[in-house]
């Protein structure tokens, strides 16, 4: 028993000992954000929070991404894949309250952006939601 628990134990530190401030993106070899002391981030990032606020996602999902009426952000990327995140952001949920964003193009031209601005406050690294761009 106590071995099980030292072992799921150390399976957890491994997951959680990710370096997360430059994750990559899979597909291109790029990183999918950068972020300096928590709230520094690269530009497409950036644009990622300002596709946030245009679209006014906080409104259902917290200004902080920790959920309303919709639900927490920061749990829900843990767990959904990019394309799942694409789907639901631009198809919607309609008979589950989240709006369709696919003909708002302020968001569906920027929905790698948004993704990785989110995927970045949920794993940890963008230790607030209010960002900046950093110099170069
Ligand atoms: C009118 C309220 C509302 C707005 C505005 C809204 N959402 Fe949602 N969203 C919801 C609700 C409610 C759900 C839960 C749907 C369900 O139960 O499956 C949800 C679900 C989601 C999910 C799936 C979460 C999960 O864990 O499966 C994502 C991702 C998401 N929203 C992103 C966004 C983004 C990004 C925006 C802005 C572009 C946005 N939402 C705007 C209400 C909203």
């Amino acid at each position: 028993m106590k071995g099980v628990f030292y072992f799921s134990l150390a399976a957890l530190m491994v997951s959680v000992a990710v370096p997360a401030t430059a994750l990559s993106d899979s597909s291109s070899g790029k990183a999918l954000y950068t972020v300096k002391d928590g709230y520094k981030v690269d530009p497409d990032t950036m644009q990622g929070f300002r596709t946030w606020r245009a679209a006014a996602c906080d409104r259902c999902h917290g200004p902080n991404q920790e959920g309303m009426v919709g639900p927490s952000l920061l749990e829900g990327l843990k767990v959904l894949s990019a394309e799942e995140f694409k789907t639901t952001v631009l198809a919607g949920r309609l008979d589950k309250g989240m709006p369709s964003f696919g003909e708002n193009p302020r968001v569906s031209e920027h929905i790698d952006q948004l993704y990785a601005y989110l995927k970045g406050r949920s794993d940890g690294a963008i230790t607030r939601a209010k960002v900046e761009q950093m110099e170069k």
